[in-house]
């Protein structure tokens, strides 16, 4: 059995507007990757993050990762000692699920090391006890696509059922991510704790028309149901340009875009990459035109999530 190994996972988009909590799909890039050594010392150490600015904490019991390991640990009786080596290759507090992927990363390499004791789907609670450390509430809709790869429904929490959704063979994401940070536990705390009844009506029909759309690869479907009217129109004020930026991509014929995650990216879907790619540089003008710095990326919906690369 190996005494190391490396892995990387994928940055995901949560909520895909209409299903807050409920939906999320895997990109091919960024991502995060993690290297765990065996010790002999049988402790979990944190040896080094890299790509941080030393904002995440070095407590294994603090840290997304170690949390995420010692809890694997323990519960499958396992006295190993393991060394973490963390490298964050994408922002915190980005909205592309930068916590998840370092979540996933860690869950999917421990399994891998201790010889694969779980399946995927069993790996998936402890990937979110990562989430609850990080923002306070174990969401799902950023670790399950990152686990699982491509775009994946959270039917129910209790009990965890997420269901793996067909994707149209010509659908790609747009994202931008503008250098500035939400925290996803502010976006979170920023949401009403109630909401009307005629807008879970309309909220519930939108979740369903994107679920059969992307079923039946119906883009016109599709579109018409990339719509949030429950989430969105209070986290807005989080972004700026947040409403040139989706009129930029309306304009270059997006199905829908929205917020990714809890922001401050947004992501939009299209047919097609050279639609994509379009959509990507008028995103990209809006906040060179207000001189924040951004990134760009376009990929194809993710159906491999985490891979061993050494
Ligand atoms: N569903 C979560 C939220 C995703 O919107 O708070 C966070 O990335």
């Amino acid at each position: 059995m190996t005494d190391s190994v490396k892995v990387f996972a994928p940055a995901t988009v949560a909520n895909v507007t209409c299903g807050f909590d409920i939906l999320g799909f895997a990109v091919d890039a960024p991502g995060d990757e993690i290297t765990l050594k065996k010790n002999n010392q049988g402790k979990v150490i944190i040896r080094e993050i890299k790509g941080d600015e030393g904002r995440l904490p070095l407590d294994p019991g603090k840290n997304t990762c170690g949390v995420v390991i010692q809890h694997f640990l323990r519960d499958l009786a396992l006295d190993q000692g393991i060394d973490i080596f963390l490298h964050k290759k994408m922002p915190l507090g980005s909205g592309l699920g930068s916590s998840a992927a370092s979540a996933v990363a860690a869950i999917y390499a421990i399994n891998e090391l201790m010889g694969k004791p779980c399946t995927r789907k069993e790996l998936l609670p402890y990937a979110m006890e990562g989430e609850r450390v990080a923002c306070g509430a174990a969401h799902a809709d950023n670790v399950a696509p990152s686990l699982l790869g491509g775009f994946v429904l959270v039917r129910s929490y209790d009990p965890l059922d997420t269901i793996a959704l067909p994707v149209p063979d010509e659908l790609f994401a747009t994202l931008v991510h503008p250098q500035i940070e939400v925290r996803t536990k502010d976006a979170r705390e920023i949401l009403k704790r109630e909401i009307r009844f005629s807008d879970s009506v309309r909220q519930s029909g939108n979740v369903g028309g994107l679920v059969a759309g992307l079923l039946m690869s119906d883009y016109q479907l599709i579109s018409n149901s990339l719509v949030d009217h429950i989430v969105e129109p209070i986290r807005a004020i989080l972004i700026p340009g947040y409403d040139e930026v989706k009129a930029a991509a309306k304009e270059q014929g997006t199905l829908g875009a929205g917020i990714s995650g809890s922001g401050p990216s947004l992501f939009a879907l299209s047919k097609g990459h050279q639609t994509a790619y379009n959509i990507g540089e008028a995103m990209r003008e809006i906040f060179n035109a207000m001189d924040i710095e951004n990134e760009v990326y376009i990929s194809k919906i993710n159906q491999i999530g985490p891979k061993v690369l050494d």
